[in-house]
């Protein structure tokens, strides 16, 4: 549990919603030991709830892991619609395509095995959503292409932008602290965005 939100908050959130069943039960079961840091089921339902609102049929991911955000996503795609999802850990993007294959959605799913700041530079927008859960350090840098790449109205979503409330207006705790203070620039205004942080983790 993080700081934002209070446990016995978490809790009841967790009870009213679903968590996904199938694959994706097994994937956070089995996760539990294991500690990936993968999104959990609540931000799951959001991400596809999201992509569902905004008609999305290509979506790109920074930050495969195993498959389990990147699955959450692909649930929300109509026919034809596609993921491309970018994991530099082969081990990872291996299990992830076992994991897209298991949860019938494999068709739908391009894995791209490599550094996503190089392999950026080599896909072709408009995506209709974006999700940015890679290494924390890139956020910032990769954001300039990452808009590029947005159709207009596009959404971008960017997880942990808070460090499970770790952020501070002055930062002063720890040196996670300080490197989410880069962040803030995801959420200042420019033109043609309108941005928000939430609350959330
Ligand atoms: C927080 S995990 C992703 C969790 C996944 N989105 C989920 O919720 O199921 C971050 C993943 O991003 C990968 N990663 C970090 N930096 C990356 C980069 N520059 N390019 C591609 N993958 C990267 C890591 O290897 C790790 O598996």
């Amino acid at each position: 549990m993080g700081l934002i939100v209070p446990d016995a908050i978490e809790r009841y959130l967790a009870s009213l919603n679903h968590a996904g069943g199938g694959v994706l039960d097994d994937i956070a079961r089995g996760n539990r030991e294991r500690g990936l840091p993968l999104v959990d089921a609540e931000v799951g339902a959001l991400l596809r709830t999201l992509a569902i609102a905004v008609n999305a049929a290509r979506i790109l991911e920074i930050g495969t892991a195993i498959g389990y955000s990147g699955i959450w996503l692909a649930g929300a795609l109509p026919p034809g619609g596609m993921l491309i999802t970018m994991e530099m850990d082969e081990a990872r993007a291996r299990e992830a395509r076992e994991n897209f294959a298991r949860a019938g959605v494999a068709d739908r799913v391009s894995v791209v095995v490599g550094d996503a700041q190089l392999k950026l530079a080599k896909v072709s927008g408009p995506f209709d959503v974006i999700f940015q859960d890679g290494d924390k350090q890139q956020y910032e840098p990769m954001l300039d292409r990452l808009v590029a790449l947005l159709r207009p109205r596009g959404l971008l979503v960017t997880d942990n932008v808070l460090w499970d409330g770790e952020i501070r207006p002055t930062p002063t705790r720890s040196p996670g602290t300080t490197r989410g203070s880069r962040l803030t620039p995801i959420c200042s205004p420019r033109s043609c965005r309108c941005a928000t942080a939430c609350p959330f983790r």
